[in-house]
């Protein structure tokens, strides 16, 4: 690579494979995640954050995860990164990532996988940096590491990146410290130290939560632009199902550690099944600009996951909820669209849905208004 200029060095990173659909495996997922559980062993017993999850992600497509605090999102990242830590937590299941069994790489493997294949985002920008180390020289090392690329070579693509990722005056904001930079400006160095290696798969977690509303839109902007750009597979992971609108080709809705919804974006907007998804919908905040920092606000609380309720763990704070859901847990059930699933036995538009709002409002659960009564 020694011979190349910084903006071939780029390119070869942006276009890793070549477009052609010459190289084995182009049309294949890029992620299969197979009935995927991780246990965390608590002093109240085992706290299953993650129940049988099951998903694929396409190349370039970008998926978003969307689910209240707690349900379980940052989990199933950290279960698929192999980023959690190895005492007290129990993982089962099949995570393959681009042909590589995640579940069976060692300590090693992993730190050669982690940038070239597969890059995270966090929520706290400064959290990801080191405080003493030139912002420059964070996003060259995995490019020294991972491609072998001489000193020189490595900081003339640092640069090429710091301004792909919107740093203004790249060649002097390469040598500041993190403290030297705004917040959102952080959160730029963190993606363009995401995109070094030219990840297989990038996944975003609440990426913009720590912001200011102001530059919250413009980094889920960037993170969508370099996604295109590369034709990278992106997982969004946000509290906030407005984020995802607009910005993902598909939604997985979570609560309690499971997958309560799946659809493609625009077919969830218009049809969602769900009540958790619409509770969620219901909660995106009605202003012109969203405040992604806001939690949903649903009534009532996530179950205790160390003793989950026996039927539908939505079932104290859904409106629809009735004798039956109590009893049994619906299992993941497809629409009639292509690619939709959700369990639910009386889901959104459906007659048994209209059915079990209209007898929730007759014994009192709902009021006339269709809210829940008795939970806060
Ligand atoms: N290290 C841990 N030990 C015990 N429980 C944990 C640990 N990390 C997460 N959990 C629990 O796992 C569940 C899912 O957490 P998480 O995936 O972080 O939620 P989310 O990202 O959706 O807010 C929560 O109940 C949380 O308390
Ligand atoms: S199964 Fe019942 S409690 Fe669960 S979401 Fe559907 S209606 Fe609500
Ligand atoms: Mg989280």
């Amino acid at each position: 690579m020694t011979d190349s200029s910084p903006d071939d060095v780029l390119d070869d990173l942006i276009n890793p494979t070549s477009m052609d659909g010459g190289s084995p495996g182009q049309d294949g997922p890029i992620l299969e995640v197979e009935n995927l559980t991780t246990a965390f062993a608590t002093p109240a017993g085992p706290l299953t954050a993650v129940d049988d999850v099951s998903f694929t992600l396409r190349r370039g497509q970008a998926l978003g995860i969307v689910g209240e605090s707690g349900s379980g999102k940052s989990v199933t990242a950290r279960s698929i990164m192999r980023l959690l830590p190895k005492s007290n937590v129990f993982t089962s299941g099949r995570v393959v990532m681009d042909g590589i069994d995640m579940m069976s790489l060692n300590d090693k493997q992993l730190r050669d996988i982690w940038g070239p294949e597969v890059a995270m985002v966090f929520q706290d920008p400064l959290g990801s940096l080191n405080p003493v180390m030139r912002i420059g020289q964070q996003v060259a090392e995995g490019l020294r590491v991972h491609h072998g690329v001489s000193k020189r070579e490595a900081r003339a693509t640092a640069l090429s990146l710091l301004q792909s990722v919107g740093i203004p005056s790249p060649e002097v904001r390469i040598d500041d410290y993190p403290h030297q930079l705004s917040g959102g400006m952080r959160q730029r160095v963190v993606i363009a130290i995401a995109l070094a290696c030219g990840p297989k798969l990038l996944i975003a977690d609440e990426p913009t939560t720590a912001l200011d509303v102001t530059v919250q839109a413009q980094i889920l902007d960037l993170l969508q632009d370099q996604q295109r750009e590369r034709f990278m597979p992106l997982i969004l992971i946000t509290h906030d199902l407005g984020v995802v609108a607009g910005r993902t080709d598909e939604v997985i809705v979570m609560y309690a550690g499971r997958i309560m919804e799946r659809a493609p974006t625009q077919v969830l907007f218009r049809d969602m099944k769900m009540p958790y998804t619409e509770a969620l919908f219901r909660s995106i905040p009605k202003v012109e600009y969203p405040s992604h920092t806001k939690l949903a606000i649903i009534p009532g609380r996530p179950p205790n996951m160390i003793e989950p309720p026996k039927g539908c763990k939505f079932a104290d704070r859904c409106r629809y909820a009735q004798e039956q859901c109590r009893e049994e847990e619906p299992e993941l059930t497809p629409a009639m669209d292509t690619d939709h699933v959700y369990r639910c036995f009386y889901p959104v538009g459906s007659a048994e849905g209209n059915e079990a709002l209209a007898r929730n409002m007759e014994t009192g659960r709902l009021t006339a208004d269709g809210e829940l009564t008795g939970v806060s």
